[in-house]
């Protein structure tokens, strides 16, 4: 695990727990229960990974998407794309013991969501000066949803990309991950039905900041 610095929360006037605001890098989610350590995924944890996607979008999306909908997003709009952590811009969430719990990123490549399977990648890069960073791919172990973890990725995702020029993001988001998103100042356009093969679709948002 990569040493920190920043550690524990505070309690604000209201009893519920804040987070402190994360620097990247080193950074770290704290919650009275449990610390969580933010590093670079890398190429090894691809295979645990495709297991925590699954397990978070099968739960965490089960108010909002049914499961004929996630199990055909799973096959190309939801999972790993690798050039993220070859470009190190894909973090992952590791509980004390080391399991990870949560991955999530940003990108400089115009492809906006998707795993290595989706069919429509654009690999070429962005330009900080003109273009906005993605925002990519995030996913909490459910046993770990609302501790912080989802945001903690957002800041140090939005920190590493703003220390490489950026100034604006643009994602495309779930259902469950609107709400996330929206408290963190993306602002949503009109949902779209991305088709999943035959007559299946799935709702996604597109949202940008500022
Ligand atoms: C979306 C997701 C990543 C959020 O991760 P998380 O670690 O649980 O989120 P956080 O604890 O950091 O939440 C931060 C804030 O976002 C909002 N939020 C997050 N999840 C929410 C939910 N289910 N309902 C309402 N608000 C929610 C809240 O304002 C929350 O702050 P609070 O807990 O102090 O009220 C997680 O639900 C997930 O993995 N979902 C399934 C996969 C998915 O759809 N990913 C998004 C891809 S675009």
């Amino acid at each position: 695990m990569i040493p920190h610095s920043a550690r524990g929360a505070t309690r604000g006037g209201s009893g519920k727990t804040k987070m402190r605001r994360l620097k990247w890098p080193p950074s770290i989610a704290s919650t009275p229960r449990m610390d969580y350590t933010l590093r670079p995924a890398t190429l090894e944890d691809e295979p645990l990974l495709h297991g925590l996607i699954a397990r978070s979008i099968r739960a965490l999306g089960a108010g909002d998407y049914t499961r004929e909908q996630i199990e055909g997003a799973l096959r190309g709009a939801f999972g790993v794309d690798t050039n993220l952590i070859r470009d190190g811009t894909y973090l992952v969430a590791a509980a004390p013991s080391g399991l990870i719990v949560a991955c999530g990123g940003w990108s400089r490549r115009r492809t906006l969501f998707g795993s290595d399977a989706r069919a429509e990648r654009d690999e070429s890069w962005l330009d900080p000066g003109v273009d906005a960073a993605k925002i990519r791919a995030f996913f909490v172990d459910p046993g770990h949803a609302r501790r912080g973890i989802g945001r903690a990725i957002l800041e140090a995702s939005e920190s590493q990309a703003r220390a490489a020029g950026f100034t604006r993001f643009e994602l495309m988001a779930t259902l469950p991950g609107l709400r996330l998103y929206e408290q963190s100042g993306y602002v949503a356009r009109a949902p779209i039905d991305y088709p999943l093969g035959g007559d299946l679709t799935i709702t996604f948002v597109p949202m940008s900041k500022p």
